[in-house]
C-alpha cells in the first residue's frame, strides 16, 4: 500500500527536506580538491544540528555515517572516510536524509570538482535533467511506469547506462517505504499516483555499461568497467498539476 500522507507529517517531511537542502548547498558550496570524504560528512553532521534534524542513515541497517560520497565510478553508498581525499576532475556524488519528528527527507546531487570532460559534463546534465523528467512526470492520477519511463527515455537518448539493481521508492515515516520506483518501466502501467504521496526519484546513470557491484566493504556500489556514473535525487510531493519538491530550498 503506497501511503497518503496528512498534511500535518506533510510539514515535517518540509523540514527533513530543508535540513537535506540546506546540507547538500554547503557541501556544493565548501567541496574542494584536498578534502575527505570525511570532512563533507562533517558539514553535513553541523547543517543537521543547527537545524535541530537527525540524520537518517546513520544506523540505517548498519551504515556508519550520516551522508553517502561515491566519487568517479563509484555509484552509491561510499562510505566517509579521512583517507579519501577529493580531487580536482572528480564527480562526486553525496547522498543524505534527515529526519524531523519522524518524518524523513532523501536527497542527492553530483558535483563536478574543478574542471570535468565535455562527456562527463554530459553525464551529470543528462542524469539531473532525467531527474527533472520524472518529476514533472510525477503527479495526481500518473502512473508510476509514466515516472520510471520518463527518465529511461532521457538516458537512452543520450546513450547512457541505467542503474537497475537501485530504485526510487516511497518515504515519509520510513526512508523506504512503498513503491519501489525503477529509473526504467512502460508508461500507463502501475500504480495510479495520488495526491499525498511522498516520493524519492533518483535516477543512476553512466557513462558505460550499467552492470554495478558491490566492494568488499559490503556497501560502495561502483560500475564494472570502472566508468563514472552520476545521481540525482529529491524527495516530493504528489498534487494535481507539478509536485512540490521538498529537498529543494
Ligand atoms: N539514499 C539512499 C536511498 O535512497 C539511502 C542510502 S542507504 C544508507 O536508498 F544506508 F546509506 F542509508
Ligand atoms: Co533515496
Amino acid at each position: 500500500m503506497i501511503e497518503i500522507k496528512t498534511e500535518e507529517e506533510i510539514k515535517n517531511m518540509r523540514l527533513a527536506g530543508r535540513a537535506v537542502a540546506e546540507s547538500l548547498a554547503q557541501i556544493r558550496d565548501k567541496i574542494r580538491p584536498g578534502m575527505s570524504t570525511l570532512d563533507i560528512d562533517s558539514i553535513a553532521v553541523s547543517v543537521l544540528e543547527k537545524m535541530g534534524a537527525k540524520p537518517a542513515f546513520l544506523g540505517y541497517r548498519g551504515y556508519p555515517a550520516t551522508v553517502c560520497v561515491s566519487i568517479n565510478e563509484e555509484v552509491i553508498h561510499g562510505i566517509p572516510s579521512d583517507k579519501k581525499i577529493i580531487k580536482e576532475g572528480d564527480l562526486v556524488s553525496v547522498d543524505m536524509g534527515a529526519i524531523v519528528n519522524g518524518f524523513y527527507g532523501d536527497a542527492a546531487t553530483t558535483i563536478p570538482v574543478g574542471s570535468i570532460k565535455p562527456d562527463e559534463k554530459k553525464l551529470l546534465e543528462t542524469t539531473e535533467r532525467a531527474l527533472y523528467e520524472g518529476l514533472n512526470a510525477a503527479r495526481d492520477g500518473a502512473r508510476l511506469g509514466d515516472v520510471s519511463n520518463s527518465i529511461e527515455k532521457v538516458a537512452s537518448k543520450k546513450n547512457l547506462g541505467v542503474v537497475r539493481e537501485f530504485t526510487g521508492h516511497g518515504i515519509g515515516r520510513r526512508l523506504h517505504e512503498e513503491p519501489a520506483i525503477p529509473n526504467y518501466g512502460i508508461a500507463g502501467t502501475g500504480p495510479v499516483l495520488k495526491y499525498g504521496m511522498t516520493i524519492a526519484i533518483e535516477p543512476m546513470f553512466c557513462l558505460g555499461s550499467e552492470e554495478v557491484k558491490f566492494l568488499s566493504d559490503g556497501w560502495t556500489v561502483v560500475t564494472c568497467d570502472g566508468l563514472k556514473s552520476a545521481h540525482f535525487e529529491h524527495t516530493v510531493l504528489i498534487r494535481e498539476g507539478e509536485c512540490e519538491i521538498l529537498t529543494k530550498l
